[in-house]
């Protein structure tokens, strides 16, 4: 049996190694056009900025961070978003799904996300929410592993590079 070339794993704390391999992957998406919330070019400051934030919040709870890891470091990562209204305690948003180019097409984009929901349903979580560019790699992933399409918001946001994208807006029921 063939064994993936990567290790998946929740990071309860997140060190400024870490951090340093998360930056690596943000401005990599970012350089290869993915519409991410940062427009190219991405600057290590500003990223190392943002993950430095992540970091806090893993600490305070309010967020779950999963990363990958292959023989040459970090590779990609996913977070779950708890930090919600209190009438929504069973939900989370899912985010910031990011696979380096340079080990896309492998299969790690899908074993994230179904880490992520594993995540999820140990933390109590039964549905999840998330958004991604219309028709583009990560909008077909999510129907592929059965996500629920609930529709597009046309001129949602910029690509990195400029110019309007729509989003897809997607839910999943992980309970059970
Ligand atoms: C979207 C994203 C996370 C997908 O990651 P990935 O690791 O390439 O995902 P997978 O490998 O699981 O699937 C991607 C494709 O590779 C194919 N694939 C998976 N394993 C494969 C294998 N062993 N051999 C050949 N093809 C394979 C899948 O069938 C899928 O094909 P499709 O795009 O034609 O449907 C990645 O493209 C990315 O990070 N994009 C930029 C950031 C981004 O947009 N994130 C989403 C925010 S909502």
């Amino acid at each position: 049996m063939s064994k993936v070339p990567w290790s998946i794993e929740r990071l309860q704390v997140v060190d400024d190694v870490a951090i340093d391999g998360l930056v690596d992957v943000l401005i990599d998406c970012v350089e290869g056009g993915a519409s991410v919330s940062f427009m190219h070019p991405l600057t290590r400051d500003r990223a190392t900025a943002f993950w430095r934030r992540v970091a806090q919040g893993v600490a305070a709870g309010e967020r779950v961070l999963l990363v990958a890891e292959d023989a040459h470091g970090l590779c990609g990562c996913v977070q779950l978003m708890f930090d919600l209204p209190e009438n929504q305690p069973h939900r989370a948003d899912l985010s910031k799904m990011l696979v380096h180019r340079r080990v896309r097409r492998q299969g790690l984009g899908a074993a994230l996300m179904q880490a992520a929901e594993s995540a999820a349903r140990e933390c109590g979580k039964t549905l999840l929410v998330l958004d991604a560019v219309t028709g583009g790699d990560a909008a077909r992933l999510y129907e592929r592993l059965g996500w629920v399409r609930v529709g597009d918001i046309p001129n949602y946001a910029l690509f990195p590079q400029g110019g309007l994208c729509s989003t897809t807006v997607f839910y999943r029921n992980v309970a059970g």
